[in-house]
């Protein structure tokens, strides 16, 4: 096996090489003065199975991978699998308004050209993999989420709405304590309402999971909301920290206690890593 890592993804590509004990390979990747990408693997042959892990996003991110599928193909790679810590477009998975496209698809029908498998990590919606033509998995964080809070005094385990339910059971149950979640309505694409926790926080560490984090809206009502009704510590954990604009610093300023991500999109909170999960997923030989 060869790991090759793409531009957006070189820290993990790296460890999930040490982790799988295989060669890791960098693709030198710049930009032409017009900005259009260029790529190149130096390292002479890939006659072996090769794992290439790049994010599709954002968008200049999807033009390397698809290089990088080419170039690899080219230098005689056996087997090409794709490892995408995050899955660009993977939230327009559906038509919401007649006319437009049903992206997450699009993504997927343009991926699966030149590749045999495809790992994705908490994938938003995994329904997106079914429109893959070969074998896709999504592997999920909760275990690497709950390793990182084990030991630091977490009373309970609250998602911050109904969708994200199930990542917050998962990460709960691997720390033995109990989850809930609480209920959201978007109010536009910044804002949210967070309704009052049915659960007591009252003099409880809480910890709350997401699978993205954009532009804050939804942890900073969460976290107001808890404290409110008396929490004493929360703690946030997601895996995808996309943090547009000035969110991470907005987040980092406020009142959260804890403010960690999964290294799927790295950034200056991104000390959760998958890739253990990462390559045991490869190495059960799905
Ligand atoms: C929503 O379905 C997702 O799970 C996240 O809760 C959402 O993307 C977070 O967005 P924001 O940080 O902009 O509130």
């Amino acid at each position: 096996m060869i790991v090759v890592g793409g531009s957006s993804s070189r820290d993990l590509a790296k460890e999930l090489a040490q982790k799988l004990g295989c060669k890791y390979v960098q693709a030198a990747s710049t930009r032409f003065p017009d900005g259009e990408c260029y790529t190149r693997i130096e390292d002479g042959e890939l006659d072996d199975d090769v794992i290439i892990v790049q994010n599709t996003y954002p968008d200049e991110n999807i033009v390397e991978m698809f290089l990088l599928q080419d170039a690899v193909d080219r230098l005689g790679a056996k087997s090409i699998s794709l490892v995408i810590p995050y899955y660009g477009y993977s939230r327009q998975d559906r038509i919401f308004k007649p006319g437009e496209p049903e992206s997450a698809k699009v993504m997927a029908k343009r991926l699966e050209l030149l590749c045999d498998r495809v790992l994705t990590i908490d994938i938003h919606k995994e329904d997106v993999l079914r429109w893959f033509n070969c074998p896709a998995k999504d592997v999920k964080a909760a275990r690497a989420i709950a390793d990182y809070f084990q030991d630091r005094d977490i009373d309970l385990v609250l998602a911050p709405d109904i969708g994200a339910a199930g990542r917050a059971k998962e990460v709960a149950d691997y720390m033995g304590v109990p989850y809930d979640h609480l209920e959201k309505v978007r109010l536009s694409g910044t804002d949210v309402r967070i309704a009052p926790a049915h659960v007591d926080c009252q003099g409880k560490n809480v910890l709350i999971v997401d699978d993205i984090i954009a532009t804050g809206g939804t942890i900073l009502a969460a976290t107001e909301q808890l404290k409110l009704q008396g929490a004493k510590g929360v703690s946030v954990a997601c895996t995808h920290g996309v943090f547009t604009k000035n969110a991470l610093e907005r987040l980092t300023g406020s009142n959260i206690d804890a403010l960690l991500t999964c290294n799927t999109l790295e950034n200056e909170v991104s000390n959760i890593s998958v890739a253990k999960i990462v390559a045991d997923a490869l190495q059960s030989g799905w």
